[in-house]
């Protein structure tokens, strides 16, 4: 059967498979198939995509919280399609109705004292633009981050993250980017110590890592520390954001107000990429004294900015926060119960908010666990940075019948899987 969308065609899955790796992307694609999730998303709709094939999946992957709102959200789309008739990307050059719009959006949702918004157009970029932020008010070099920390991979991005992707394309820094482990503040502090840091970079819940939760009192002591030192403390809200964890923003949980807030993903609910960094004011004292040091031709553009007005519209209503307590509730409830029947299997649950992390007890559990939820029509995906955890993150607006349907389908992966794990354990043993 032919599949035509217009601008082209191909005759078959196994043929965009192909292509796929002729013309795009071998490792990818070859990567995908051999996991058993030969995955090529067609059609899109509320929290479900659908495979070439016809096979639909529940969508907790949301590409990080890209699809938080659902896919093709229809306020967010009716939103870009009315503003196409009038506006397009626009001149980053100039002062413009939209991006000034969303800008005073942001900062009046923002917590106290962030007042200034610069713009990218993805979350690597917004990353760069919030360390040379910060590397121009302290007139430092130094960042710190995490070990297996992820912050995108641009330039100074990653640096910041693990040595997989830096020491890759030779784009490690290690004598002006140092790591130290998440929720050890004696590391941190030895870090800070020699007061030639700009920055700490701190994701609110690492999410690459797989969701560990930072123990009480850390993010806070981290904050202190920085105060002491005079370093940044720049939130990377690009995951935690936007109401998933239950509030606008998951760092004001910590009672903590950053120098410099970060956010991307489902800012613009899906429908086109922006990425915003919110500065306090002394950390903007750039865009006064050269309004031109950061460029960006598709940073900030009009169309995504619309976009991301009607998103953080909707984030912001009380009846989307009541929902996202209500999902968090109802799913961390179901993954308990679930966990209680398979204690040594499903060995973790990590969760603040619509933010899951999944633990299961095999170095690679959380591939098991994924393919066996593909094939049972919900697609979450492993942490890169540790493939025992699955991550799992439901929409913000997902109904009461999904979300049964999704712990339904869930609690049977997850049985399978396990069956899987002790059968090829069983093998091994004996092979
Ligand atoms: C916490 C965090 N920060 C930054 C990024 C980078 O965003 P982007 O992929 O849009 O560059 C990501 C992407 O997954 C992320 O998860």
């Amino acid at each position: 059967m032919t599949h035509d969308y217009g601008e082209f065609s191909f005759e078959s899955k196994d043929e965009v498979l192909a292509k796929a790796r002729e013309y795009w992307n071998p490792g990818k694609t070859d990567f995908w198939v051999e996991s058993g999730v030969p995955l090529v998303i067609d059609r899109r709709e509320d929290y479900f995509i659908y495979d070439m094939s016809g096979k639909r999946l529940l969508d907790v992957h949301l590409n990080g919280g890209t699809y938080n709102l659902g896919h093709r959200n229809p306020e967010v789309a009716a939103a870009v399609a009315g503003a196409m008739a009038h506006f397009d990307i626009g001149n980053h050059h100039f002062p413009a109705l939209t991006r000034t719009a969303l800008a005073e959006a942001l900062v009046k949702t923002a917590p106290e004292g962030l007042t200034k918004v610069v713009y990218g157009s993805g979350g690597g970029e917004a990353i760069d633009i919030a360390l040379k932020t910060a590397r121009h008010a302290t007139g430092r070099r130094g960042i710190v981050s995490i070990v297996k920390a992820y912050h995108g991979h641009t330039g100074l991005a990653v640096a910041t993250g693990d040595d997989r992707f830096s020491k890759f394309f030779l784009s490690d820094r290690p004598d002006e980017f140092v790591q130290v482990p998440f929720n050890d503040l004696d590391a941190m502090e030895k870090a800070l110590s020699g007061r030639d840091v700009a920055a700490v970079i701190m994701e609110t819940i690492p999410a690459t890592y797989g969701f560990p939760l930072p123990e009480p009192g850390y993010l806070e002591g981290v904050k202190r520390l920085c105060e002491r030192t005079g370093t940044f403390y720049i939130a990377d809200e690009v995951q935690t954001g936007l109401m998933r964890t239950g509030e606008l923003w998951g760092i004001t949980k910590h009672g903590i107000t950053p120098d410099i807030l970060v956010t991307g993903k489902g800012l613009s609910g899906g429908m086109y990429p922006i990425s915003a960094v919110l500065l306090a004011e002394h950390a903007a004292g750039w865009l006064t004294e050269d309004g031109f040091g950061h460029i960006s031709t598709f940073g900030g553009a009009e169309l995504g900015c619309i976009a991301a007005l009607k998103a953080l519209e909707v984030c912001n209503r009380p009846e989307t926060r009541s929902m996202v307590h209500y999902i968090s509730d109802v799913v961390g409830r179901g993954l308990r119960e679930i966990q209680a029947e398979l204690p040594d299997w499903f060995v973790g649950i990590r969760q603040n908010g619509v933010v899951m992390g999944l633990e299961f007890a095999h170095p690679q559990g959380a591939k098991f666990v994924m393919r066996h939820l593909y094939d049972n029509g919900v697609w979450a995906i492993f942490s890169t940075l540790d493939p025992r955890v699955l991550q799992f993150k439901p929409g913000i607006l997902l109904e009461p019948a999904l979300c049964e349907e999704l712990l339904d389908r869930t609690a049977v992966a997850i049985r399978r899987a396990w069956d899987e794990v002790r059968g090829a354990d069983r093998h091994r043993i004996s092979a």
